[in-house]
Order: structure tokens, then sequence, then C-alpha cells
């Protein structure tokens, strides 16, 4: 069985590959080159999916077993992976945010982690 520590150590094992994929795609189309972009969106695609299985990895370990009672701060970290996992889309589709998420995008990791800490619920 994969205990709690262990399914920490593979989330945030996840977010450093999330992060290092999302700041190569960026930079990459920023400056319209195709090299290296490949394997950037792979990495981000494996990541995204391996914060997912860890994240309920962990939320199994911490009790929450269902859907409900999911507190918020659990479905507030999913709509932060959601938007992680499409921003691919956007950075394809509109290169002028770049810049912006540039900041963007660690900024919402730091809200993830915030969330996890914190366990905010309102
Ligand atoms: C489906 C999405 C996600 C789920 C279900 C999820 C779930 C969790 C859970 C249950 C914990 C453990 C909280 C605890 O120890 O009490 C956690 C920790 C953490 N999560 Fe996520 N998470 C998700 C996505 C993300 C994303 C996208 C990021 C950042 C990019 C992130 C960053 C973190 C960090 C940094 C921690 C460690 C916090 C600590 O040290 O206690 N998570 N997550």
């Amino acid at each position: 069985m994969i205990s709690y520590a262990a399914y920490k150590l593979i989330h945030i094992l996840g977010i450093m590959f999330l992060l290092l994929s999302l700041g190569a795609y960026l930079i990459l189309s920023m400056n319209k080159s195709e090299k290296g972009k490949k394997l950037a969106a792979i990495t981000h695609g494996i990541s995204v999916l391996i914060i997912l299985v860890a994240g309920f990895g962990l939320l199994a370990r911490l009790g929450y077993l269902s859907v409900d009672p999911w507190p918020i701060w659990v479905w507030l970290k999913v709509i932060i992976w959601l938007i992680l996992t499409l921003i691919i889309i956007l950075i394809k589709r509109m290169p002028e945010l770049i810049p912006a998420l540039w900041f963007l995008i660690p900024i919402l990791g730091g809200l993830a982690a915030y969330f996890a800490i914190y366990k905010v619920s309102f």
C-alpha cells in the first residue's frame, strides 16, 4: 500500500514536472520555436496525470473516499488542476497572453499549495 508520505512526494514531483513543462512551452511558443515543444507537451500531459492520481491517493489517505463530503479546498484545487491542464490550449491559441501566463501559472501553483496547507473552508 502506498503511504500518505509517498503520495505527497509523488504529488510534488508531478508539480515540479508540470511547472518545468509549462515554463518550457511558454518560452518555446514565445520564440515560435517547435524544437522541444513536443517534449514539453508530453511532459505536461504526464505530469497532470501524476498530480491527479497522487492527489486522489492523498485524499484517500486523508479519509475523503467519496466525492461528498469533499471540502471546498479540494474542489478549488481540482479547478486549479483543470486550469493548469487546459492552459496549454490557451498558450497555443492566444500567444499574446504568454507574458501574463508566465506569472499567473506559478501563482496558481502557489494557490493550490495554499489550499492544501491551510485547508480553507468558507
Ligand atoms: C486534482 C487535483 C488535486 C488534488 C485532488 C490535490 C489533493 C491534494 C491533497 C489531498 C493534498 C494533501 C493535503 C494534506 O497533506 O493534508 C495535497 C497537497 C499538496 N498539493 Fe495538491 N491536489 C491537486 C492538485 C494540485 C496542484 C495542481 C498543485 C500545484 C500545482 C498542488 C499542490 C499541492 C502541494 C504543494 C501540496 C503539499 C502541501 C503540504 O505540504 O501539505 N495540488 N494536494
